[in-house]
């Protein structure tokens, strides 16, 4: 953890007579009070399994720090009907208000989808200034339990301003967090707190007023109505320098996954599109992070397929047009090229390693243009090599050998695009700060050498300035 935690509760609970006094302790958990603590649990939903919402939703409702539960559904189908029916039993029962409402349009120029869900949630929140903090959950989780709630509430206590649960994944699960958000965080943010959060597109959160305040009232956040919502949420937080606390959730969390990985289509587009919009963005060096150590991991999702194999292979042949040769020849490296061209007549993917991808990732960001059929085609089609290489190269070799790949990956994009920003003199190196000597005479003297010629130079117009 660095840094200090900020102010923790003081002055910020508008409900406490003496809140902002010096002499003022915030009394917190155990013995919750419900007058300073007024919880809000958000069920963002679509069409669910009925029996797991109205699960979810009792247990949520149950909760001593729970005083309201809000239902954002997408549309009004059997879900909707169902949750309209159980709501006066279960406010009755657990003696908290449970408020039912469609989704909102935030975002006029994406497509309507989660971002607008919790975007309405959070407007809900600020009209509603008797509850103090927000939590997120995804409707279908069966795995979901009152100890969720308490994790997080307990770390909201310490002074937060957001946490974030993470789970236990498999080692194909995952794979736009890994090789888009995780990567493209290292990448353009390696100093920052960005790219050591473990799941930046996690739905499962808990945000203090203080954080939805930052986040509704930024422009970017309104208009983010897919699912780059996530990391915009991610993003702009620690941007204003929010503290964030990650809780771990042993047990995982047990929903619906995905067949082949076109299901992951539209969800890859959009978070890679978020991140190439905000490229240019100053983000603090450091941030206030706190994670709570993983456990081991259950067998059951160590041993989890993520995604259908054989539907997956099938995806490298079809839909290729004219245009998207054009587009690969004309920007990207050569065996890039011949790679692709290759598994468009016979599934291959060996050319995908991680140099590649980050090579066509810099490729990408400067080029790709969303909404654009061929070029969306195209990010979807390299995407899928680096899964499959990821796969047959590191998932076959086991779990723990799997998951290593990936964090030693990002660990390495960040310590070489750290160095490139030191070439360019875009920030001093820590020990230059401390010394007062700057970053291009640490390297001049030997000092920030690299233990080896990295295979791909960072972009110079693509490297932000950290504040
Ligand atoms: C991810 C999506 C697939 O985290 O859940 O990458």
């Amino acid at each position: 953890m660095a840094g200090n935690l900020a102010q923790p509760l003081v002055g910020r609970n508008p409900f406490c007579a003496h809140a902002g006094s010096p002499s003022f302790q915030p009394r917190i958990a155990p013995g919750r009070t419900p007058l300073l603590i007024m919880s809000l649990v958000c069920f963002p939903f679509k069409e669910e399994d009925v029996a797991v919402v109205l699960r979810n939703l009792e247990c949520a409702a149950s909760h001593p720090a729970v005083t309201g539960i809000l239902c954002v559904g997408y549309s009004r189908g059997e879900t909707w009907c169902a949750i309209e029916n159980a709501k006066p039993l279960l406010e009755k029962s657990c003696n908290v208000r449970v408020v039912l409402i469609q989704q909102k349009r935030y975002g006029n120029a994406l497509r309507g989808g989660k971002g607008d869900g919790m975007n309405t949630a959070l407007g809900y929140f600020l009209e509603h200034p008797e509850y103090t903090r927000i939590h997120f959950y995804d409707a279908d989780i069966v795995s979901f339990s009152g100890e969720w709630i308490t994790k997080a509430e307990k770390q909201a206590d310490l002074g937060y301003d957001v946490v974030r649960h993470y789970f236990p994944r498999s080692s194909t699960d995952a794979m736009i967090t890994w090789f888009v958000t995780k990567v493209g965080f290292a990448l353009l943010w390696p100093r920052t707190v960005l790219p050591e959060i473990e799941q930046p597109l996690g739905g499962e959160l808990l945000l203090t007023k203080r954080a939805v305040e930052v986040l509704f009232n930024d422009h970017r956040v309104r208009a983010q109505s897919d699912w780059g919502i996530d990391t915009l949420y991610t993003f702009v937080a620690a941007q204003n320098g929010l503290s964030l606390s990650e809780v771990y959730i042993s047990e995982g969390k047990i929903h619906a996954l995905y067949g082949g990985l076109r299901d992951l289509r539209t969800m890859l587009v959009e978070c890679f599109s978020a991140i190439q919009s905000l490229k240019n963005e100053n983000v603090p060096v450091g941030g206030i992070h706190r994670m709570e150590a993983a456990k081991s991991v259950p067998e059951v999702v160590k041993q989890k397929v993520g995604y259908d194999i054989e539907k997956t292979l099938k995806l490298l042949k079809s839909n290729w047009t004219p245009r998207q040769r054009e587009l690969l020849h004309q920007h990207f490296d050569s065996a890039l090229v011949k790679g692709l061209l290759n598994a468009s007549e016979w599934p291959c993917w060996s050319f995908a390693d991680e140099d590649c991808w980050i090579g066509a990732y810099q490729k990408f960001l400067e080029n790709f243009e969303k909404g654009d059929d061929d070029w969306e085609e195209l990010l979807f089609k390299v995407w899928v090599c680096r899964v499959l290489n990821h796969t047959v190269r590191n998932v076959l070799r086991g779990y723990d050998a799997a998951m290593g790949s990936l964090r030693d990956f990002v660990w390495d994009v960040i310590q070489k695009s750290s160095t490139q920003q030191f070439k360019l003199g875009s920030f001093p190196a820590l020990h230059s700060l401390a010394s007062g000597h700057s970053a291009v005479e640490s390297l001049a003297n030997g000092q920030g050498k690299l233990r080896k010629k990295p295979k791909w130079e960072l972009n110079p117009d693509m490297c932000t300035v950290q504040q």
